[in-house]
């Protein structure tokens, strides 16, 4: 089949790759022209493990192709996918102009049947929206009237949410859990199982045929748990901290109740990502559009914005509430290992919290650099407050903390002797319980972690009772 994806960010440059991995004729499109000269040159502009080699891969077959030119792209494809960017809107909902503005464009140029797949995550009745934009195009270069021009049925909308996590993004593409798609019409959902029918050939019923609108909803359903566990379980890490429990073992201990499973429940700095928080936002914004409260998800927003400070807080309260003059190493930007994603990245939040405190700030992460530097200056904040080190060793050279944000595999196993002798004092804080706490205390670190009793954590509470 040929097929044409729209917007070649994380979503479309994978399904567009996995998609020409199994044989179809594949074009992406982008309004960035610098992308398109990139991937023509087989050069990934995302940092997605897998991804290199399958560019590559399809491109010298020529199943791959890359364009900034929809009508070019659209030429003989019997789908276009719109994976375009969704983001958060200052009160909260979804921007859907890029989605928009896409539509737009296919009714101005589709003149033979097509699929037009939503990909992107969308608010409930954005299918509609897509189809009433392309039909009023289709209106007005057939005047006369859609049907009497044969417009309309050419044109299906169709809902295909992603699932796909970044960092495992080709693996998730290529062996999905599930395929979910919403249509109004057996024709579509005939197209999707043509499409898709090599991915889920061993079990065939994992592609989901439902309602446009149901289809949508679900993609808000999954993020929307997902975080619900990463919110209650932070917390619930906190109240670990007051009364001695450890957030480590309650989490085996509920993990293993398959009711529950063991699956985002670690607890940590708080969800970030390009994802989780715009989609709960989005939800929200859903709700109060149609005075539907949901309180749950307030409360998961709420505790998710709390925790992001409440981690960065335990620096603030080590150094007594001033940082003037301290140094502090960091190691890890990006929201999660195996992506230099770092949109909503809780490093955002806790560096400018201590640049604001008078910390002076070096970092470390394996590939996020780039992208944290860019994002840090989209949020107002100065370049001269990060040094950034290519060796997460010279990060720690005379701080006077170390700070783990991602748990990237290279953090997990440091030599502590090496961070011993680099550090000004051996002080520790690790947001993604990485590390031994009795080890470290053992060997003459401060350590402080989330949700898990360390050696000074009764002190410390003493001290808050005493104050
Ligand atoms: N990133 C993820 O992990 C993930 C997972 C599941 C779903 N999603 C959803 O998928 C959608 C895309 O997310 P993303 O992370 O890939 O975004 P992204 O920002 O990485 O990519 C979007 C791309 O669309 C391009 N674009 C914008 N307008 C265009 C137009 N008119 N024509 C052609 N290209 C255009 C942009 O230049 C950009 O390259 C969003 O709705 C997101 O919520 C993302």
């Amino acid at each position: 089949m040929k097929l044409t994806v729209v917007g070649s960010g994380y979503v479309g440059l994978v399904t567009g790759v996995c998609f020409a991995e199994v044989g179809h004729d594949v074009i992406c499109v982008d309004t960035d022209a610098s992308k398109i000269a990139m991937l023509r040159d087989n050069v990934p502009p995302i940092y997605e493990p897998g991804l290199e080699e399958l560019l590559k891969r399809n491109a010298g077959h020529e199943r791959l192709q890359f364009t900034t030119k929809l009508s070019e792209a659209l030429l003989g494809s019997s789908a276009v996918f719109i994976a375009v960017g969704t983001p958060e809107g200052e009160d909260g909902s979804s921007d859907l102009r890029y989605v928009k503005a896409v539509a737009t464009e296919i009714g101005k140029l589709v003149d033979g049947p097509l699929l037009v797949v939503v990909k992107s995550t969308v608010p409930v009745c954005t299918c509609d929206m897509v189809e009433a934009t392309i039909e009023a195009e289709l209106f007005k270069r057939f005047p006369l009237g859609l049907e009497s021009a044969k417009a309309k049925p050419w044109i299906r909308v169709a809902s295909n949410p992603e699932f796909l996590k970044e960092g495992t993004a080709i693996d998730d593409f290529m062996k999905p859990d599930r395929i979910v798609t919403g249509v109004t019409d057996p024709e579509s959902a005939a197209v999707f199982q043509e499409m898709y029918a090599p991915f889920v050939q061993d079990d065939p019923s994992r592609l989901q045929v439902m309602e446009r609108r149901s289809s949508e909803m679900t993609k808000y359903a999954a993020n929307a748990m997902l975080a619900t566990r990463i919110s209650f379980m932070n917390e619930l890490s906190r109240l670990c901290e007051e009364v001695g429990s450890n957030i480590d073992d309650v989490r085996r201990g509920i993990g293993f109740d398959p009711r529950i499973g063991k699956k985002f429940l670690y607890a940590g700095p708080g969800y970030g990502g390009s994802c989780f928080p715009k989609d709960v936002e989005a939800l929200l914004s859903m709700a109060r559009q149609r005075d539907c409260e949901l309180t749950v998800l307030k409360a998961v927003s709420h505790a998710n914005k709390t925790q992001k400070m409440h981690v960065a807080r335990k620096i603030h309260s080590h150094f007594g509430g001033d940082l003037s003059g301290r140094k502090i190493g960091i190691w890890g930007l990006a929201f999660k290992p195996g992506t230099d994603d770092v949109r909503e990245a809780p490093a955002l939040t806790i560096l400018s919290a201590l640049v604001h405190w008078g910390a002076r700030i070096v970092v470390h992460d394996p590939v996020a650099k780039k992208t944290f530097a860019r994002a840090w200056e989209q949020a107002g904040m100065k370049e001269s407050q990060i040094s950034y080190v290519e060796d997460a060793y010279d990060a720690l050279d005379g701080a006077d903390a170390l700070v783990l944000l991602t748990e990237w595999p290279e953090y997990k196993r440091p030599s502590w002797s090496r961070i011993r002798s680099l550090l000004r004092k051996p002080v520790v804080f690790d947001f993604r319980n990485q590390y031994g706490f009795k080890a470290l205390a053992d060997a003459g670190f401060h350590y402080e972690c989330v949700g898990r009793p360390d050696a000074q954590s009764d002190s410390r509470r003493q001290d808050r009772k005493d104050a």
